[in-house]
């Protein structure tokens, strides 16, 4: 007799003696035998547990509502309903905690997602956040794999930071009560891009995944105030090495996904977004369109279409526009290249134009802006412009400075928000619904 979770159980042959350990998601009473459908998170689907009368003390027995925690042993059977290939014949059963049917919150049908963000203690229960959060970890490990397949190196950048990588002053600020602890002022980090590419000049392929933190006061359905992102830096990488990498990566996550997730993929592709498998199939085989952000205005400028901002060359695109180009224009991920300078950040390289640099922004169908990277400006000169332009102060980013002042290299990189590519890859439609707890405006409850 082992303890194998309910994934597990449905591999093994009929007759196995095994014990599962779950919570009850339904219980059913039939003459003189109960079912209970028990669920540890594994897979979507649970193992029903067949309970024939005096196998179980009554009371107990009572006691097995749904959202109670029970450990099964017994013999697997092949089951004589269509609804499962296997079932488990109870031999015994120990109740670890039980569960008020009456103030239990979690019913048998469908809740809305608004509803079950409000108990986020308990959301993992359910078909869609037990998928959701399997496939973030399935994710996660893509992840990883695909950038030490390739002999990068996973570096950790501080959380507390001094510097504004991305000068859009939106950070949160750390404080102690009394004298300023760290001597300057310090947030938590916007991006590890910066101390990313300090390593990426000694190791020259690196990466960063951890939690990046954002003040803006945008309640959108893509905004968090705590994300995680991806940063990847290469030495001697240029813009197009940079495009090809990212391509490349997205392509890479969505087989693993495809190949690793295909049962929650397909919930999703049922019950939340219609059309998810089959672009994400055409994502994993098709090339990615390349536009320069000066064709895209121009593209959007002939649409001929009513926009709530008017695309002029200056502007900021807008996720209307964003989501025109790759849901509309060219049907799938777009990378848009060459931004005026004077909407991105100081560290991107000036283009011979002086107007434009190497910027590059992956905009997905449906949800826009998933990955924002560039090529870095290596030559001292140019920054120092950038970062006076910019109101930077030479003297804090000294060290930034300093690797362009010893053994210089083009260099490039991207982030990519872990939860734009949740959203992508499950269909779901509000970035809060793709993390396990999240932080916005107004909200930090857990
Ligand atoms: O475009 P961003 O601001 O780029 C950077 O931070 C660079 N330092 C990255 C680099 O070149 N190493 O952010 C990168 C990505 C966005 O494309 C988006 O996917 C995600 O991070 N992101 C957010 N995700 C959730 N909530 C927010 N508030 C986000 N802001 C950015
Ligand atoms: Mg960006």
């Amino acid at each position: 007799m082992s303890v194998v979770s309910v994934k597990q159980a449905y591999g093994l042959p009929p007759g196995s003696e095994i014990t599962v350990r779950g919570w009850v998601r339904s219980r059913r009473d039939s003459k003189g035998v109960s079912f209970i459908d028990i669920n540890d998170g594994s897979q979507m689907k649970g193992l029903q547990a067949v309970i024939e009368a005096g196998t179980v003390d009554d009371q107990i027995l009572h006691q097995l509502t749904t959202g109670s925690c029970v450990s099964a042993t017994g013999a697997l059977v092949a089951s004589p309903s269509p609804q499962q290939p296997i079932e488990l014949k109870l031999g015994s059963l120990h109740l670890y905690g039980t569960a008020d049917p009456a103030a239990y919150p979690l019913q048998k049908k469908g809740h809305t997602m608004e509803f079950l963000r409000e108990i986020a203690h308990l959301r993992p229960r359910s078909n869609t956040f037990g998928a959701v959060f399997r496939v973030r970890s399935a994710l996660s490990f893509a992840i990883h794999k695909f950038f030490i397949e390739r002999g990068f190196y996973y570096i950790h950048t501080p959380i507390i930071s001094t510097s504004d990588c991305e000068g859009a002053g939106s950070m949160f600020e750390v404080h102690t009560p009394g004298e300023p602890f760290f001597g300057k002022e310090a947030f938590l980090t916007v991006s590890g891009q910066l101390e990313a590419e300090t390593l990426a000049l000694a190791l020259e392929k690196v990466y960063t995944f951890g939690p990046t933190f954002r003040a803006e006061n945008s309640n959108t359905p893509r905004h968090l105030a705590e994300f995680w992102m991806i940063e990847p830096e290469m030495a001697f990488y240029e813009l197009e090495d940079n495009m090809r990498l990212a391509e490349e990566f997205l392509k890479f996550i969505i087989h693993y996904l495809l190949e690793n997730c295909a049962d929650d993929l397909e919930f999703f592709n049922q019950r939340i977004e219609p059309t998810l498998i089959e672009t994400l199939r055409g994502v994993a085989e098709s090339s990615f369109a390349h536009v320069t952000y000066t064709e895209a205005v121009e593209i959007l400028q002939k649409a001929g279409r009513e926009w709530e901002f008017r695309p002029f060359w200056g502007c900021d695109l807008q996720t209307e526009h964003e989501r025109y180009l790759s849901e509309e224009s060219f049907k799938r991920p777009v990378i848009v290249t060459d931004y005026p300078k004077e909407i991105k950040a100081f560290y991107m390289r000036m283009n011979d134009d002086e107007r434009t640099v190497r910027a590059m922004d992956v905009l997905a169908p449906r949800v826009g802006e998933i990955i924002g990277g560039s090529q870095r400006e290596e030559r001292l000169e140019p920054l120092r412009q950038r970062m006076i332009e910019a109101g930077l102060s030479e003297e804090a980013y000294w060290w930034y400075l300093d690797l362009r002042r010893y053994g210089t290299a083009p260099h490039s990189g991207f982030g990519l928000g872990l939860e734009r590519m949740m959203m992508y890859v499950t269909g779901m439609k509000n970035i809060r619904d793709v993390t396990p707890f999240p932080r916005t405006p107004g909200n930090a409850e857990f």
